[in-house]
């Protein structure tokens, strides 16, 4: 149908833009494997049985994380990648097993370079496609996460000032989140993203480790783009010091042969010399349905699952 066809057409304008906005930028789009190694981003990973190794699993990458900071050690200093990204999670309307991120991690950057060159993007992309569109307020307002959750109750607050225009797109930025939170168990676990560095201020709370008595009170580098009250994006500066991301893992309760086992590698690599670098991945399908209108990713995704995981 028309409406179906024009949503894959928008899709792929809004990638085709993006390609073309990083390149200008000296990025390089890399493409990273789907057969991985298990990586702990919150979610369930889908397995897959290996044939040569009977009874062992690769995992489908929930993003590609951790390879895109290996690239920034391998110097490779601006990637980016239109992603797909695989997670075991119910099905709902912004939510889907498979979803495409827009990702891209670069090296020598600050909090404010990756906020300044997204929201950069972000409006060239709706002024040239989208010239009907109305961005409510540039630059993006910045939220703390301790407002947000005050005055509106939720860490991605609708800001629309008329939630009757179909035109308009209130974006904002949710910083300052905290870096760890109590599970039910009672033991810490991360809010976002273990690879985050913690805000300036607060790398000595986290230097001291599953000791520390401030550990509830870390903030993350975690910067989150919200649209109209949905999670867009979001990503962080990263710890590129191993011995501070040892200690996140420290103070998740992981012993130290579990940290080598799960994270032997990335530490390695941090190891050999990592330049400070940070990141962030965009929901393509979430936020092609939000400049479509349309009330459910299925709507702009080619052969979605329903409800029920069905194809
Ligand atoms: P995060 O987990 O926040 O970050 O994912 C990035 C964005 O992807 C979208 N998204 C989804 N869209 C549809 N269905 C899903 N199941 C789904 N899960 C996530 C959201 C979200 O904001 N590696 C980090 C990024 C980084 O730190 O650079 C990551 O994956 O719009």
């Amino acid at each position: 149908r028309p409406r179906l066809q024009q949503n894959l057409i928008m899709r792929h304008q809004a990638a085709r833009f993006v390609r073309e906005f990083l390149t200008k930028e000296d990025f390089i789009e890399i493409e990273t494997p789907m057969l991985t190694k298990s990586t702990p981003e919150g979610s369930r990973d889908f397995v897959v049985p290996s044939r040569l190794q009977p009874g062992k699993f690769y995992a489908l990458p929930q993003s590609p994380q951790q390879y895109k900071q290996l690239f920034m050690v391998a110097g490779l200093e601006r990637y980016f990648q239109i992603a797909r990204a695989l997670r075991d999670e119910d099905v709902r309307g912004d939510r889907q097993f498979e979803h495409t991120q827009i990702d891209m991690e670069l090296s020598f950057v600050e909090r404010e370079d990756v906020m300044e060159l997204n929201e950069r993007m972000i409006i060239a992309m709706i002024k040239t496609l989208f010239p009907e569109k109305k961005i409510q307020e540039i630059p993006f307002p910045r939220i703390s996460y301790k407002e947000a959750m005050e005055k509106y109750k939720s860490d991605k607050p609708d800001i629309r000032t008329d939630k009757n225009d179909p035109n308009l797109l209130a974006f904002c930025w949710v910083i300052d989140f905290p870096f760890f939170e109590k599970t039910e168990e009672g033991a810490y676990t991360f809010t976002h993203n273990p690879f985050s560095r913690p805000m300036p201020e607060h790398e000595a709370w986290l230097a001291e480790g599953k000791e520390g008595t401030r550990i509830g009170e870390i903030l993350t580098t975690q910067y989150d783009v919200v649209l109209n009250g949905f999670e867009i994006g979001g990503g962080s500066i990263r710890n590129h010091r191993p011995e501070a991301l040892k200690k996140v893992f420290e103070i998740m309760g992981f012993e130290d042969e579990r940290i080598v086992r799960n994270f032997g590698h990335m530490l390695a690599a941090l190891g050999a010399g990592a330049p400070p670098h940070g990141g962030i991945a965009w929901g393509l399908d979430r936020f092609v349905t939000l400049l479509a209108n349309e009330p459910n990713i299925r709507e702009v995704i080619a052969f979605p699952k329903t409800g029920e995981g069905r194809d």
